[in-house]
């Protein structure tokens, strides 16, 4: 995947990251290695390490510490989608087969283990409380986003506000506590940490938000992964609580159906009802609102270099094709 945009300014960062995360992938069960290398090094992103690193220098943070203590949070990542693939039986991420078509499910979940114990090995070697505190509370939410997901599947009752508590919690509040965490390892005063915090979170309600509408716009190639799986699994998303609840009886109807058995031929007949209901931009305009809050969010900073890369980076979140 060739990083565009912000992320490609950023390419020193991602390589410092990159380093660090094959530095610490050492383990004496061979298993593991090669899973962990699978899910660790086939194109992430690395959003999350990515935020923690430009919110600890932002709070003039200068450890040499943090490639190393930002992989935490590619670690959590990691094994969230090694478990979230098993979960969505997921054949596809990254453009490459997923990691429980290669091993089986149930050496991926418990490498998933593995990888979110590393996690919070590294976090104790921070030496702070107030930094576990916070990762052992996210990772606490970000289990009951899934399982909240997982009960809401198919469920045509779910309303905005019961989705975005799922997408607070299985993708905000990690990014969310990456930004806090810097600020925490800045040793910045406590409106500070929670401007970061907020901003980490509306960044990442928009991450997911886009993410959900790719789900139904974007391009296979470009997302790594196949495109309108999300009602094929159960999963209502945005556009379709909006279709839901704006369609008149006939095209609730039909949309009823497809939730319950989406057919591959659907898919355009889908994407006409989202049309014509104007749901794809209600989601566009959530996801809008979302970035404004987190741009908000950010004037509390005095200028720096890292202001304008999330600046940057929360702009060009609306437009992401991947
Ligand atoms: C994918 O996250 C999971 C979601 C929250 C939608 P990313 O898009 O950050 O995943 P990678 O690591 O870059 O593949
Ligand atoms: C995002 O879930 C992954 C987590 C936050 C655990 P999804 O199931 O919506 O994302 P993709 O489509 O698999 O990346
Ligand atoms: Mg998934
Ligand atoms: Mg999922």
């Amino acid at each position: 995947m060739v990083a565009k945009g912000i992320l490609k300014e950023l390419e020193g960062e991602v390589a410092s990251i990159n380093q660090a995360l094959v530095d610490n992938l050492q383990s004496h069960v061979p298993l593991i290695s090669e899973v962990g290398r699978h899910i660790l090094l086939s194109g992430g992103k690395r959003i999350r390490p990515l935020l923690f690193l430009l919110s600890a220098r932002m709070c003039g943070c200068q450890a040499p510490e943090l490639p190393a203590f930002s992989t935490i949070f590619e670690y959590l990542h990691a094994a969230t989608l090694l478990h979230d693939d098993v979960v969505d039986a997921a054949d596809v991420r990254r453009g490459r087969s997923t990691a429980n078509t290669i091993w089986g499910n149930q050496a991926v979940i418990l490498v998933g283990d593995f990888l979110l114990s590393k996690a919070l090995s590294l976090a104790v070697t921070t030496n702070q409380l107030r930094v576990l505190k916070v990762l052992a509370q996210t990772t606490t939410l970000m289990a009951e986003g899934e399982i909240l997901q997982l009960l809401h599947a198919g469920n045509l009752q779910l309303t905005e506000e019961g989705y975005f508590e799922v997408t607070n919690r299985k993708t905000a509040i990690l990014m969310s506590a990456a930004c806090q965490i810097g600020a925490i390892l800045g040793d910045s005063p406590p409106p500070l940490e929670e401007a970061l915090a907020q901003f980490g979170l509306n960044l990442g309600i928009t991450f997911q938000v886009v993410d959900d509408i790719l789900d139904f716009t974007g391009n296979e190639q470009e997302m790594g992964k196949p495109i309108g799986n999300d009602l094929k699994e159960g999963r209502i998303t945005l556009p379709v609580i909006h279709a839901l609840a704006q369609a008149e009886p006939r095209d609730r109807e039909r949309l009823v159906e497809m939730t319950r058995n989406l057919m591959p031929e659907m898919v355009p007949e889908l994407r006409q009802l989202l049309d014509k209901y104007g749901s794809l931009d209600h989601a566009r305009s959530q996801a809008r609102a979302f970035t404004s809050k987190a741009q908000a969010n950010l004037e509390a900073f005095p200028p720096a270099p890292e202001k304008e890369y999330f600046r940057a980076f929360t702009a060009e979140l609306l437009d992401r094709t991947h």
